[in-house]
């Protein structure tokens, strides 16, 4: 199942709550929101008390992606805030799999995040306790980037060694992703699609449909 996660980053911060119901009304089923600390990227986002707000705007899957050194100091409080799933960088923790399963206890679904020059072979141990990983097809840190061609191959191999495992890992993708290189990325392997600069722009209703009549085609 191919689901579309648009990356509230891009919306309106003076009318969250009304965006988030605008998505949701228009058929995506997850609401990615980008937590960033100003450390592990350059830039500063949004925290707790915005997601804890927002929560009573949708029922869909609260998608939270910390951009944040040493995350595990921000689980129990991202899982209060009413995240569904929390990601977290490889990069940004010391001890990954503790991680992990300090997410698991605060009993939420655990995924980790790849920087585009982090290897897959991060994962080698790792896999088979995530319920997804996502690819960034950017440097994290902000919206509005480039698609990284490269990662197309690095999406295709991730799909593999999930395959070859038996595993049943959702591969999201986060940064660059428009409606003219979707197909690229479902056909390699991606089925969590993020995006914001091209979902939250003029007519976000018109372009959830857009990217939802690609997906369909792969459903
Ligand atoms: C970047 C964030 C993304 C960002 C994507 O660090 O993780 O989720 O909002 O924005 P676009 O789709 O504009 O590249
Ligand atoms: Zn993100």
């Amino acid at each position: 199942m191919i689901k579309l996660a648009p990356s509230i980053l891009a919306a309106d911060f003076a009318n969250l709550g009304a965006e988030i119901e605008k998505i949701d009304k228009a058929g995506a089923e997850y609401v990615h929101i980008d937590v960033m600390d100003g450390l592990f990227v350059p830039s500063l986002s949004l925290g707790f008390p915005v997601i804890k707000s927002i929560r009573k705007y949708s029922n869909r899957v609260f998608d939270v992606h910390l951009m944040v050194e040493n995350p595990d100091r921000y689980i129990d409080e991202t899982a209060q805030a009413g995240a569904d799933i929390i990601t977290v960088h490889v990069e940004a923790c010391k001890h990954i799999h503790r991680t992990i399963q300090k997410i698991k206890e605060a009993g939420k679904k655990a995924g980790v995040v790849l920087n585009p020059g982090t290897p897959l072979e991060t994962l080698e141990y790792i896999l088979e306790d995530v319920d997804m990983v996502l690819l960034m097809t950017v440097n994290p840190g902000f919206g509005g980037q480039k698609y990284i061609e490269t990662m197309t191959t690095k999406i295709t191999n991730l799909r593999k060694m999930i395959e070859e495992r038996k595993l049943t890992v959702n591969i999201e993708v986060d940064g660059g992703i428009k409606l003219d290189n979707l197909s690229k990325v479902i056909e390699a392997g991606a089925n969590i699609i993020v995006a914001g600069s091209s979902i939250f722009n003029e007519d976000t209703a018109k372009n959830i449909h857009n990217f939802k009549e690609v997906i369909k085609r792969y459903s």
